[in-house]
């Protein structure tokens, strides 16, 4: 639609080049505008519709930082049972004593954005957002303007990470939108896009505009310790000058955790910022060293998240959207209704069984939750009486017409159409060139649609083909030199893609980013990969591997299989290298070596031990084999140690292990 990409270009002139055209009234017009037409023609919808972003998220072009260390996030939990259970975790994986107190702090979750503030020798030196935790956003000009943050220190470590979150206090986001509402500006949805929105800007006078505040919860790197449990270092951190929670609390028991997470939910509605739940840590900081990370999340915290926001609304409209792998998700479009802050269009509805199950038809009324940053749902149908006919799932792919079917015991319909559905198609494309993925920048769903229109973009490796378009393409409408070489050379800049990366832009199913590390740690490119599922008994070692499961090795075996497949992915090959894969883990003399550990271990848990290994960039394996390095046997050790000792495999006992490990 013609208007959908005129209200893009003064998006863009707003927000990257803070020159609107046109005024806000006349900007909410067009938008206006734009909904009407949706409504009346929904299947001219576009992926990119201003109607489909949720709230306002300005994308300013703000130069890239690598973090020193990776800003992560936090698992959550919404029950009691499901802190009782991480605590669990937690002395499992610590294999402590059944009397051993695990001390935990519990402090306010604050809906924010959180930022990294790097000082050396007691300056502020750098500011970043968290971005996608590996590399963020430069906001040092900005952040310098926020009063919470001092600009100096003294007496900190030379190096010192503060983390914290970014947030605008309740009052004064209400005072900002009146203020922007009466200046014609924008007007946020909610504290936490103003401050998003405040922060993450070209022009840092307009960050110093706006009433930002910072709160601190832990820090990056350091070049000493702040102290050894995280109380005593938030303390520092609030000695040195960064405001600390005054609800940051010391529990002895995950039952006195509890209660401070219901007495910070009771003051919830008095306090000053919107926060979402309560963040618990394990409290010595040596035991949260030791229980690391996994995936993207530290196991030695957790996020207890209050309960959704609910709201009632009008199903108007059930839409099918068909995923890259060819899985049809019903949407359903809705009434907009506030809910918690946010506008809500749209919701998920899962599969045809959930609509079965909520008897859902056009024109029910519904009630729906939001929880945190989760997708809309439905929870309930309030209209389920009703004689109305049922909503009939489609049989066949509202995009290809291929048959669509789902797959004895399984609740997902897909279509049939593989590569010929162009719905699969585009979506594939979108997936291997998405941030988490190849991440090549410029070359977003309007491009690839009309790429895939012309002819010139079929599969991933004809990415790397569109350089022989270039002449065609400077010849197209909205195609300038600058915006064509800079896509191409975005895309040439990829052509030595992160192996992991690599991997999950293929887009096999269950193969996400963590699981694609996982495999490629243990077989270290993708045409190992493929040979061993290609090979027999291929699934069972692939199920072997740490962090991949049955499931996994069945959808990597299913993949190689598909000739289709194959070709598609030595096509890519032939275009680009993947860089082998590079453990973060340190390099030891240990680093590719395989490790078994057998019998049972005293002084830690199995997990720990494993965790271990992986951090000196060893494999810990299930099974002992000619290839095996190590052996680690407790008491109890039976078959594996046998074997190992017929293979002349070096055997060591805990104590050896922990040497081990200390060491390296
Ligand atoms: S601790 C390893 N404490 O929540 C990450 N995070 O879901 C440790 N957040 O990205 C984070 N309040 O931006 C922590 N008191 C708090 C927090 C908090 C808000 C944010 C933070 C993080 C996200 C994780």
């Amino acid at each position: 639609m013609r208007l959908a990409k005129e209200i893009a270009r003064h998006d863009k002139l707003y927000h990257d080049q803070d020159a609107p055209e046109i005024s806000d009234a006349d900007y909410d017009s067009l938008v206006r505008e734009n909904r009407a037409l949706e409504e009346r023609f929904p299947h001219l919808i576009r992926a990119d519709s201003p109607s489909r972003r949720l709230g306002a998220a300005p994308t300013t072009v703000l130069a890239k930082v690598a973090h020193s260390r990776p800003m992560l996030s936090l698992d959550n939990a919404f029950s009691d049972d499901e802190v009782r259970e991480f605590v669990g975790r937690v002395r499992r994986f610590l294999a402590l004593p059944a009397d051993e107190p695990v001390v935990l702090t519990a402090e306010p979750k604050i809906d924010g954005l959180s930022c990294s503030l790097r000082y050396e020798r007691g300056r502020l030196v750098l500011g970043a957002t968290r971005g996608d935790g590996t590399i963020g956003e430069d906001v040092t000009a900005n952040v310098r303007t926020i009063r919470d943050i001092p600009q100096s220190i003294a007496d900190g470590p030379d190096v010192l990470e503060v983390r914290g979150e970014v947030y605008m206090s309740k009052a004064d986001f209400e005072a900002l939108n009146e203020r922007q509402e009466a200046a014609g500006g924008k007007v946020f949805a909610n504290p936490r896009n103003a401050a998003a929105g405040s922060l993450r800007q070209k022009d840092a006078n307009i960050t110093a505009s706006r009433p930002l505040r910072f709160l601190a919860h832990g820090w990056g790197e350091l070049s000493e310790p702040l102290a050894t449990i995280q109380l005593l270092a938030m303390k520092k951190l609030e000695a040195l000058g960064f405001p600390v929670s005054d609800l940051l609390k010391r529990c002895e028991t995950v039952e006195e955790a509890l209660a401070h997470y219901r007495a910070i939910e009771k003051a919830r509605a008095d306090l000053p910022f919107d926060i979402d739940g309560v963040v618990y840590k394990v409290g010595r900081l040596d035991w949260q060293e030791r229980l690391g990370f996994v995936g993207r999340a530290p196991r030695w915290g957790l996020a207890h998240k209050f309960p959704a926001e609910k709201a009632e609304t009008t199903l108007e409209a059930i839409d099918i959207q068909v995923g890259r792998t060819g899985k049809l998700t019903p949407v359903g479009r809705l009434k907009p209704v506030g809910v918690g802050g946010v506008m809500v269009a749209n919701v998920t509805l899962h599969n045809r069984d959930e609509i079965e199950r909520l008897g859902l038809r056009i024109g029910d009324r519904v009630r729906i939750q939001r929880a945190g940053d989760v997708i809309p749902q439905v929870v309930e149908n309030l209209t389920r009486d009703e004689p109305r006919p049922a909503y009939v799932f489609p049989d066949h792919c509202p995009e290809c017409q291929s048959e669509a079917v789902s797959e004895e015991g399984e609740v997902d319909v897909r279509c049939t159409g593989g590569l010929i559905c162009p719905a699969q198609r585009f979506e594939r494309l979108r997936h291997f060139v998405s941030r988490g993925a190849l991440d090549i920048e410029g070359l977003g769903e309007k491009s690839i649609a009309e790429f895939i229109e012309l002819g010139w973009l079929n599969s991933p490796a004809d990415i790397f083909r569109l350089r022989n378009h270039r002449s065609e393409l400077l010849g197209r409408e909205g195609w300038k030199e600058k915006s064509v070489d800079n896509l191409l050379s975005a895309i040439e800049a990829k052509r030595q893609p992160d192996g992991p990366r690599f991997l999950f832009g293929l887009g096999i199913r269950h193969v996400g980013i963590v699981t694609a590390k996982d495999l490629l740690k243990c077989f270290g490119t993708v045409e190992e990969l493929r040979g061993a599922a290609l090979s027999e008994g291929g699934e069972a070692e692939l199920s072997s591997v740490q962090g991949v499961g049955p499931v996994v090795a069945e959808a990597l075996v299913d993949f190689f299989h598909e000739a289709h497949n194959r070709e598609a992915l030595d096509d890519l090959l032939s275009e680009v290298s993947p860089l082998p894969f590079v453990s973060d883990a340190r390099a030891t003399e240990w680093t590719g070596k395989t490790i078994v550990f057998t019998g049972s271990l005293e002084t830690m848990s199995r997990d720990e031990a494993k965790a271990q290994a992986e951090r000196l960039g060893a494999r810990a394996a299930g099974s002992v084999s000619a290839k095996t390095d190590l052996v680690v046997a407790g008491p109890g050790a039976g078959s594996k140690l046998k074997k190992a000792e017929e293979l002349g495999i070096r055997v060591v006992n805990e104590a050896e292990w922990a040497q081990i490990v200390a060491e390296a």
